[in-house]
């Protein structure tokens, strides 16, 4: 019997983390003002109310993007690769990749998460249920380098499929998106077949955007408002979450949504070594999620070394859609 292969390859020391912190808080209010990576989202809440945000009725992303896939998933393993080593990027709770197990016969399934932690129990599960996969699984913080080690499989052993779904890209600039995607690019490896399997949420009316972002309930407040208790945890900041309030628009210019924490008073944040006055209506700018028109993404693909995409989406005119699915060859 196979058991999972784990290899943990992100530290981040805590002093690291709390400088990066530290950096972004006393980013001079002009011109972009303060900032925090909304990577600092996902604590242990954090987690649970993004999964939380993926069930309201305003964010339509995951359950349209499970409805393109439903409706074209035949289509979609036809392009791809079939026995070829399934490259999950940002697996989580593995359930995407693992719904495509039955049809897309990986012979091996690499599932990158930010800590192996998070893929432990879920791997060994799939490994009961799938006893003739290789399953790995990787700590690895992609969004600073691609660099997949020798468990993942060497590249030119057979094809590769990467998989990139739930619109991720979008908390990408679309420079680091591209720089992103060309190790992507370079990760598929030589072998015919290989390609990248993507989740891309696309440019629509700034209502429904920011409904999205700004839910009835107040679960992406919740979840953006969660980031001050997260900060107070790493660096020792006296953030109280009765200053801050919840703050989602969608900027056309920049064709993505921002979320920002607003000071609702005049405040000086301290921790231990400094602090920092915040005037009231002063913002954090904590995340930018991205929206893509088709052919403004099919071009990224091309530019990052990828052949022209094959496009899915929830509307008879691909252009029409609220999100996509490509499938880029290498
Ligand atoms: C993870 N990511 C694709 C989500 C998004 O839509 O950008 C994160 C999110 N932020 C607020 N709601 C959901």
């Amino acid at each position: 019997m196979k058991t999972p292969v784990f290899v943990q390859l992100h530290h981040d020391s805590a002093e690291h983390i709390r400088e990066e912190l530290i950096h972004g808080l006393t980013a001079n209010p002009q011109p972009g003002g303060a900032t925090v990576s909304p990577k600092f989202l996902y604590d242990a809440l954090g987690s649970r109310l993004f999964e939380a945000i993926t069930e309201l009725p305003e964010y339509y992303p995951t359950r349209t993007e499970a409805a393109i896939f439903k409706a074209h998933v035949q289509a979609m393993v036809r392009s791809a690769p079939q026995g070829a080593t399934l490259i999950d990027l940002g697996a989580g709770n593995c359930g995407k990749a693992a719904s495509l197990f039955g049809l897309l016969a990986p012979s091996r399934y690499v599932a990158v998460d930010i800590s192996v932690d998070f893929l432990r129990a879920t791997l060994a599960a799939l490994q009961r249920q799938y006893p003739a996969i290789d399953m790995v699984g990787i700590g690895l913080d992609f969004s600073q380098t691609l660099d997949l080690p020798p468990e993942a499989g060497e590249p030119d052993a057979g094809p590769r499929v990467l998989f990139y779904p739930g619109s991720s890209i979008g908390n990408f600039t679309p420079r680091q998106a591209l720089d992103f995607l060309r190790q992507v690019r370079e990760a598929c490896g030589p072998v015919a077949g290989s390609g990248l399997l993507i989740g891309v949420d696309l440019v629509k009316d700034a209502t429904e955007l920011e409904a999205a972002y700004d839910d009835a309930l107040g679960v992406t407040a919740a979840f953006n408002r969660n980031l001050i208790s997260n900060v107070n945890r790493l660096v020792g900041t006296d953030l109280r979450l009765a200053d801050w309030a919840h703050h989602a628009l969608f900027n056309r210019n920049e064709s993505r949504i921002e979320m920002h924490l607003v000071a609702q008073r005049d405040l000086t944040v301290q921790w231990p070594g400094g602090q920092r006055a915040f005037s009231q209506g002063e913002r954090i700018h904590t995340e930018n999620s991205y929206k893509w028109t088709v052919s403004g993404f099919s071009q990224l693909l091309r530019e990052a070394g990828f052949a022209e995409p094959l496009v899915w989406t929830d509307a008879p005119t691909r252009d029409a859609g609220r999100f996509a699915v490509m499938w880029a060859g290498a």
